[in-house]
């Protein structure tokens, strides 16, 4: 994290524990706050919870997600009382894009894959963070050769500079494994079934053990390309 954005951050101590980044996060910037869930796990809902009940949380439907998402989500809802606000892609720009390329256009190239992750995710995202000031994410250091110097909070460019927030950046498998288990919290039940990172069905499988943690995201590409586009640098163009 610079110094310049910590400067631009009145108030926060630079702990980077999760706990008080959350709280930190929430008190400066609820309600144009929200957290992104991908359904994976409800860690980061449930630190927000202990600081507030009415947090905001968000959630893009590609279309695509395993039924396990669904599962983890309607628990959320009914076990949790978080109301999550969804997301859908633009029905004209999935209807051209299946119509002129196909089910798995995602598997003729890079660019097919990217151009499928922009109309399923990536512009409902900014539908999503339209009018906010900030967003949680529960991105983690230990997923990916990508995330290797995430920053707990940064300015998010490609969303013309609101505050992004990562409270879990340096958070393990295991520490996300143990809190669950601890406050026994929905998650998704792929977690147990081999899945350590969760995108669309189509896109993710199992991995072995000891395997990359994503090596099961898009597993027909190269480590350094295993983005979809939401959490990309700088500005879009
Ligand atoms: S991705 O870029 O490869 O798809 P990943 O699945 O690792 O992202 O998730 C990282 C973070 O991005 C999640 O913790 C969540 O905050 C956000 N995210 C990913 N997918 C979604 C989704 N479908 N809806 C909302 N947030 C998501
Ligand atoms: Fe499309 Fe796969 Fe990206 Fe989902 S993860 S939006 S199916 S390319």
């Amino acid at each position: 994290m610079t110094q310049s954005i910590i400067g631009n951050l009145a108030g926060y101590n630079g702990d980077g524990a999760a706990e008080s980044v959350v709280r930190w996060a929430l008190e400066r910037f609820h309600p144009r706050l929200a957290i992104a869930t991908s359904l994976q796990d409800s860690v980061l809902i449930h630190l927000a919870m202990r600081v507030r009940q009415d947090i905001r949380v968000f959630s893009l439907d590609t279309g695509r997600l395993p039924e396990e998402a669904y599962v983890c989500a309607d628990e959320i809802r009914q076990r949790l009382g978080v109301r999550i606000e969804w997301y859908f892609p633009r029905h004209e720009a999935v209807e051209k894009l299946v119509t002129e390329r196909g089910p798995f256009s995602f598997k003729h190239s890079l660019n097919d894959r990217r151009e499928c992750c922009h109309v399923r995710k990536v512009e409902p995202l900014g539908r999503a963070l339209d009018g906010l000031d900030a967003w949680m994410t529960s991105q983690r250091r230990d997923e990916s050769v990508t995330r290797g110097t995430l920053a707990t909070i940064e300015r998010d460019e490609a969303h013309g500079g609101i505050v992004k927030i990562n409270p879990l950046a340096d958070w393990t498998a295991n520490d996300i494994r143990a809190y669950l288990r601890k406050h026994d919290l929905p998650y998704n039940r792929l977690l147990d079934r081999g899945y350590p990172s969760i995108g669309c069905a189509c896109c993710t499988r199992a991995v072995e053990p000891g395997e990359d943690p994503r090596a099961g995201r898009w597993w027909w590409e190269s480590a350094e390309h295993k983005e979809c586009g939401l959490h990309q640098k700088g500005a879009q163009s």
